[in-house]
């Protein structure tokens, strides 16, 4: 995690600060200004009307935003905040577009919402920020572009074209380094479909951590992650017993298989993503 340096100013902002005080800190911490309102396009998208005003955030909040997003929610809401099957479009939230610097939005990260299938998520403010940082940006672009539209609405999920498809999961996608059609993925259409074969392809539920484990007298252990928390390591060896020690008392190093899809995620463009998803769905 990139440590945050703060140098606070405390003009100004009092107001402010008396309530959100570390937000504000970390918005003051960022030196070079993005660019200014006035800068960004001005074509909106239906009725929305001119682009929401909010404070500026830089390219690295935004981008550091973006890389938590796609961990923390686009699961959710899709990988450009666009919606997806269980979270509401951001893009087109009104919370959101009246959202001045993260005071709404980190209340919904706070549980607000927790009752209707939003989850409280305990972030520390900087990466709070960054979060609303990217949040914002997406709905800036989503409402200044027309067409081409974001997101995972049902309607999308059959714009792909699968023959651009095949070539990216086979090309640039690098998916066959661990994927191929008529192996591990053979079928996978009769398996799911619809939004849940996207997030499937985009961060597979299924997948299983495994850990590799160093006693602290010398014995070695490989298998699948069970149990893991601040204190304790829980795994099934080959033989399928289960072992747990305290974390502390041992070395280890967790691997997640699907890691790769995180890095993919990030690599997509959404014509990607639809081409892939077409492709994916030929898999029957
Ligand atoms: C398990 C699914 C899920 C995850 C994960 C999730 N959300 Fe949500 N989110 C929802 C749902 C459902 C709602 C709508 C709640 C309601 O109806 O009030 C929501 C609402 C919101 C809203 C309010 C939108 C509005 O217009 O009212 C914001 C902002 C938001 N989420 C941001 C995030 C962010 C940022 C993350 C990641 C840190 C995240 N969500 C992760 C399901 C999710
Ligand atoms: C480094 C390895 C790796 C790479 C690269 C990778 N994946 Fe995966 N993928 C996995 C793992 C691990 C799973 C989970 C397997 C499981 O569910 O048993 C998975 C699951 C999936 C699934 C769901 C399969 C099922 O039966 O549920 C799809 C679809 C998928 N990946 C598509 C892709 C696509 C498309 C790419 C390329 C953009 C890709 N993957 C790249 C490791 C990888």
């Amino acid at each position: 995690m990139r440590p945050m340096t703060t140098r606070i100013k405390l003009t100004c902002v009092a107001v402010v600060a008396a309530a959100y005080p570390v937000l504000v800190a970390t918005m003051q911490a960022a030196p070079q200004a993005a660019a200014p309102q006035s800068g960004k396009p001005t074509i909106t998208v239906g009725s929305q009307g001119p682009l929401p005003v909010h404070a500026t955030f830089t390219k690295e909040q935004i981008n550091d935003g973006s890389g938590l997003f796609l961990q923390n929610c686009a699961f959710c809401h899709g990988k450009d905040a666009g919606g997806g099957e269980s979270g509401p479009d951001l893009t087109r939230s009104k919370l959101v577009a009246s959202d001045k610097e993260g005071e709404k939005i980190s209340e919904v990260l706070h549980g607000s919402r927790v009752g209707k299938g939003m989850p409280r998520f305990d972030l520390p403010n900087a990466q709070v920020m960054w979060l609303v940082a990217y949040v914002h940006s997406q709905q800036d672009a989503a409402m200044s572009q027309t067409g081409d539209r974001k997101g995972v609405d049902e309607s999308d999920l059959h714009t792909g074209n699968a023959t651009l498809g095949k070539a990216y999961f086979e090309g640039p996608g690098g998916c066959t380094r661990c994927h191929s059609a008529t192996g591990n993925l053979a079928g996978v259409a009769t398996r799911y479909s619809g939004l849940k074969l996207e997030e499937q392809m985009l961060y597979p539920e299924s997948s299983k951590a495994s850990v590799s484990v160093r006693t602290a007298s010398g014995q070695s252990f490989k298998g699948p992650l069970e149990y893991q928390d601040e204190f304790t390591i829980g795994m099934r060896d080959g033989s399928g017993t289960y072992h747990s020690w305290p974390a502390a008392a041992i070395t280890y190093t967790v691997s997640d298989p699907a890691q790769a899809h995180v890095v993919a995620l990030a690599r997509y463009t959404d014509a990607d993503i639809h081409n892939v998803l077409a492709y994916i769905q030929t898999l029957k």
